[in-house]
């Protein structure tokens, strides 16, 4: 993998870390650490060795959002500009064939809340702290995050999170659906490996159809998202892997998933 200057990368097995290092500054995306993420996740997207990735960050923060110094300053094409960066980062996430854990270790606020929302799973730290505080600078989350977490957790909680900037601990996330385990500090990484390295094991592509199914149904109709999954279905049953997951159950095995 490519050397990059905000990031750390670590292949563990077919799992590969990815470590926000931007540590004086909260890990606070600018406009490089933005494109070093997007890059590393479209090369993630078609490498054969990782099948699934933990991102996490170093320090007290997993991300506390857009680097504010760096706004200062931008003229409005500029901002914008910026603000489609981001846009591709959470994209690339988003489009990613495997399957990303978030082990959120710390502050995950504005544009670190929405790169969390970006993953398809998430661990946190018992010191994680999300929030929307981008009312507090006069604006509002422009990378997705509000109406993500609107259709989360309905407009009530969405409208008291983003008005006031209040942060949401990793138990309420927890209870409220936003968080899938909680792990005491020291344990977080060991927790999300485990995760990430139990979705390794799967059949790769159809851990990567059921990310795109459930991530694109949740906008359609029921109907629509329903024949979206039998058609999905139908293409995974030719698959190398399906045949193999079939047989290995018959013939009592293990089976083993190339991908195809
Ligand atoms: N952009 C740029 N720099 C940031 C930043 C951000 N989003 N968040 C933190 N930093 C910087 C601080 O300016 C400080 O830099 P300095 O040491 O050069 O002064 C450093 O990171 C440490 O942050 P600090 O505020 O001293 O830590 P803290 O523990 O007292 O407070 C936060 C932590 C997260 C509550 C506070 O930093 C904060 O509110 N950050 C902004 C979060 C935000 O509004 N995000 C949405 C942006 S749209």
């Amino acid at each position: 993998m490519t050397d990059f200057t905000f990031l750390q990368t670590q292949i563990i097995g077919n799992v590969l870390v990815v470590t926000i290092s931007r540590e004086a500054k909260l890990n606070a995306m600018n406009s490089l650490l933005m494109q070093e993420l997007t890059a590393c996740f479209r090369s993630v997207h078609d490498s054969l060795d990782v099948r699934a990735v933990v991102l996490t960050g170093k320090g007290k923060a997993f991300m506390a959002g857009a680097d504010i110094e760096e706004y200062n300053g931008l003229d409005a094409g500029q901002f914008f500009a910026f603000q489609d960066r981001g846009r591709e980062m959470y994209r690339s996430i988003e489009n990613c064939a495997k399957p990303v854990v978030a082990a959120v270790n710390g502050y995950a606020l504005g544009g670190g809340f929405e790169l969390a929302l970006a993953c398809d799973l998430i661990v946190a730290s018992t010191k994680a702290k999300f929030g929307l505080p981008e009312v507090n600078l006069g604006l509002v989350p422009g990378g997705g995050g509000l109406q993500k977490v609107s259709r989360l957790f309905g407009p009530y909680i969405a409208k008291e999170l983003a008005m006031t900037g209040r942060f949401l601990t990793a138990n309420e996330g927890k209870e409220w659906g936003l968080v899938n385990r909680v792990a005491e500090p020291e344990e977080l990484l060991n927790a999300t490996m485990a995760l990430a390295q139990e979705l390794a094991q799967k059949a790769p592509l159809a851990v990567q159809v059921l990310k795109k199914l459930i991530n694109e149904g949740r906008d359609a109709s029921l109907e629509t998202a329903q024949a979206y999954d039998r058609a999905f279905l139908a293409n995974l049953f030719r698959t190398e892997d399906a045949q193999e997951g079939i047989t290995a159950f018959v013939e009592k095995r293990e089976a083993r998933f190339i991908g195809k």
